[in-house]
């Protein structure tokens, strides 16, 4: 394409207009006399959903055979940032060679709860994991030359009334927990478009959000692609253009074209903002078609064993009473439908049309398994027979596994949940199993937690989440020991629903989404109160041992402008070669605000043989003790001590240091005759203008021998009580100001 400016000079208003909606439900519009070509966008993101005719849109069947990868959920449990830039060169491939312009991912909403019915394609109940796991994905796609759309901008944490509702949550909430997870992708890897979400913020919709859209994604992050619409996002297109929403997809049959031509003619548009978002399109449509990569080929054999291997990686060893991995020669059963029929990913745009699929069955033939059924998935109920031949199956086996989960009904795009149970029939299959044979162990495939009764009567568990075509070669491996799970948990298991932080407020009432818990989601929240959960953020087993030591920082007194160092050795202790996830957690012990017990600063995954150790190495910048400060605004790093935790999970601190951080930032403070004694006080200059002030004010209240008249805890009383009067009470309780004299304290005050 010549000039990009040049050719928008060139076009008609009508042109321009139409360049900014979709040719149809995956194109964007061609020009044909100005050589401006269609690019195809394409679902995804774990795995290609190219439709296979363009002319039926909707219809999943109709995409192209292609390959299905982990999905979101499975893959921010690996924990390996190199793996997920390798499936993102995968899909990119992919995507070059089936002329996919743009990939619809990755989708890294936070998992508010685990209710959402599209948790299983989202990352994490933290923003860390969410943003640098996507960051990777997105840099790996785009080394092809492809484009990404990280999704769904913003807050977008629940199915239900989807479309219409307000997710009501303050700046400091979305700024760490809920913006956070868009921010270091956008800032670091830099998507070629995002894609916003189809919800309101506060009431506006994302769709014409220029806060969102334009202040906060190009103003301070320097995003320089473009936004896309969720498909049928827009709400008023011409206030969406301006907001900063450049296309619209699908079409709208050319209807808001013509109300954008029409604003344009009428004055109540500038044609420039027309233009802007004509060339944020048409420099995406140019970087995709002037970097074709003609020999690129969709291998889905390859990709197929890529999958696997990704799944590997993806496995959470939740627990192992010393049953995993199986002996090789043992008589073990395998009970569940999915055993037979693995639940491999999610429904709705995500659905990708596997080529083949790997079961675990038949990956398990060369073992000696008998298998029963033991439940069938299409029916929601519990059946007599299937469940009375695993019984008596299992009753004659030196261990049995079963391949529970969550039917497709039970979770998907389009609703959420309405309880976090497994089906009643699988729960209680599991409870007869155990009665009859000691040795379970069940094998999960769902896309977000589940409650589990059963778990003290069962030896291991193995949570698959939605692994991919190839999940059955991958459990296989793992039972067999042929592999070590090294996945651990992006997000908490709360024991039961009620838990979680979000169970008073989730869905709303009506349209209005309050997220009360704010910034206190997942394990800020069950770290906080101190509670029990199933099983914490973080965790994950390994069939060997790691042990850490020799922490080390290398600034124990930081600026916050500094880079801080911290390294940490980890040895493999055990017998097998493995995986661990090293995580680091800060903790604000000192701090004036709320703040969460322990935060996620950083994560790396090393691997170890038997006797080897490793250093794991971690940078920290004074953005990562700071927290979101409304009255500046903007992060804000108070200075004081903080810990710097190493972990095994969120709940498994290994090791911990603690190191000074003095802060040259500061919020600027107005004192006023509504300022307390105390907040003045604990200045340094209040200090000095307050001692007598205090002292004198104390004595004129309770005279000059408090301790003899009033007791040691009176004492404290009145000293709390006067440290929370504002400086007019000075004035009209102990008569010792006059309004002229605290006028001259809150000038020094103002002027230190
Ligand atoms: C989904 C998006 C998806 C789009 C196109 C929407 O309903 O929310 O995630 O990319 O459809 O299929």
């Amino acid at each position: 394409m010549e000039n990009i400016k040049e050719i928008i000079s060139k076009m008609t208003l009508e042109e321009k207009a139409g360049m900014l909606s979709g040719l149809d439900f995956w194109r964007t519009k061609p020009v044909d006399r100005l050589g401006i070509a269609s690019i195809l966008l394409s679902d995804g993101p774990h795995g290609l959903r190219k439709p296979a005719k363009l002319t039926d849109y909707l219809k999943i069947q109709e995409s192209i055979e292609a390959v299905c990868f982990p999905a979101g959920c499975a893959l921010a449990s690996s924990f390996n940032k190199e793996m997920m830039e390798e499936l993102g060169q995968v899909i990119g491939n992919e995507c070059q060679a089936e002329g996919v312009a743009v990939i619809l991912g990755p989708a890294v909403n936070i998992k508010r709860s685990p209710l959402c019915g599209r948790n299983f394609e989202y990352l994490s109940e933290d923003p860390l994991v969410a943003s640098t796991m996507a960051e990777a994905f997105i840099r790996g796609v785009q080394s092809k030359n492809v484009g990404t759309s990280i999704k769904h901008f913003l807050a977008n944490n629940q199915e239900y009334r989807r479309m219409t509702s307000s997710s009501q949550a303050d700046e400091r909430t979305l700024r760490e927990i809920y913006l956070a997870a868009f921010e270091g992708a956008v800032k670091k890897s830099k998507p070629w478009t995002v894609m916003c979400s189809y919800n309101r913020i506060n009431g506006v919709y994302a769709a014409e959000n220029h806060e969102y859209l334009t202040e906060v994604l190009r103003g301070e992050w320097d995003f320089d692609g473009f936004v896309v619409s969720d498909w049928g996002a827009v709400n008023n297109r011409v206030n969406d253009l301006a907001a900063g929403l450049d296309l619209e997809m699908p079409d709208s049959n050319g209807k808001n074209d013509r109300l954008v031509v029409e604003a344009v003619k009428a004055g109540i548009l500038d044609e420039n903002i027309v233009d802007r978002a004509v060339e944020r399109i048409l420099n995406i449509i140019n970087r995709f078609e002037t970097n074709r990569d003609e020999s690129a080929v969709f291998d889905r054999d390859k990709d197929h064993e890529k999958a696997r291997a990704i799944a590997e990686e993806c496995i959470v060893l939740l627990k192992n009473d010393n049953i995993l991995p199986l002996k090789k020669e043992a008589r073990i059963s395998f009970v569940g439908d999915f055993a037979e029929k693995p639940r491999y990913q999610g429904g709705g745009s995500s659905h990708i049309n596997a080529f083949k699929i790997e079961s675990a069955l038949q990956m398990a033939e060369i073992f000696d398994i008998t298998y029963a059924r033991g439940f069938d998935i299409e029916k929601d109920s519990y059946n007599q027979t299937l469940a009375a031949e695993a019984i008596s199956a299992a009753a004659d086996s030196a261990a049995v596994v079963v391949f529970a989960g969550l039917p497709d009904v039970y979770e998907s795009e389009g609703f959420d949940r309405s309880h976090m149970r497994l089906p009643e029939y699988q729960n209680r299959l599991i409870e007869e199993l155990s009665n009859v044979n000691p040795n379970i162990v069940v094998v999960l495939h769902n896309g977000s937690p589940v409650e589990m009764p059963w778990i003290n009567k069962v030896k291991g568990v193995l949570e698959t989440y939605l692994g991919g075509q190839a999940v059955g070669g991958a459990v296989v491996r793992c039972l067999f020991g042929d592999i070590n799970p090294s996945g651990r948990l992006a997000e908490s298991f709360p024991v039961k629903l009620e838990d979680n932080p979000s169970y008073l407020f989730y869905k709303g009432e009506g349209d209005i989404v309050e997220y009360r818990e704010g910034i206190f989601v997942g394990y800020r929240y069950y770290e906080k109160k101190k509670m029990d959960v199933l099983f914490p953020f973080g965790h994950g087993l390994s069939y060997t041992d790691f042990t850490y030591s020799n922490l080390q920082i290398d600034k124990k007194n930081a600026h916050d402008t500094d880079e801080i160092t911290v390294k940490v050795d980890v040895t493999n202790t055990g017998e097998m070669k493995g995986k661990e996830v090293v995580q680091l957690y800060v903790a604000a012990t000192d701090s004036k605000v709320i703040r969460p017990a322990k935060e996620l600063k950083g994560f790396e995954k090393i691997e170890l043989i038997p006797g080897e150790t490793g250093t794991v190495s971690f940078t920290l910048t004074g953005r990562d003790f700071a927290y979101y400060n409304t009255e500046i605004p903007n992060w804000y790093t108070e200075s004081g001590e903080y810990e710097i935790l190493i972990g095994q999970s969120s709940q498994d601190i290994k090791l911990k240091e603690t190191l000074n951080i003095i802060s040259a930032s500061k919020i600027p403070v107005k004192y006023t005759l509504n300022s307390t004694l105390g907040d003045m006080y604990e200045t340094p200059a209040g200090k000095l203008i307050l001692e007598d002030v205090i002292y004198n004010f104390k004595k004129a209240l309770i005279g000059d021998d408090d301790n003899d008249a009033f007791g040691e805890a009176s004492s404290l009383m009145f000293t709390e009580m006067i440290h929370s009067m504002p400086l007019r009470n000075v004035v009209s309780f102990g008569g010792i100001l006059d309004f002229n004299d605290c006028e001259k304290i809150l000038e020094k005050m103002n002027n230190q």
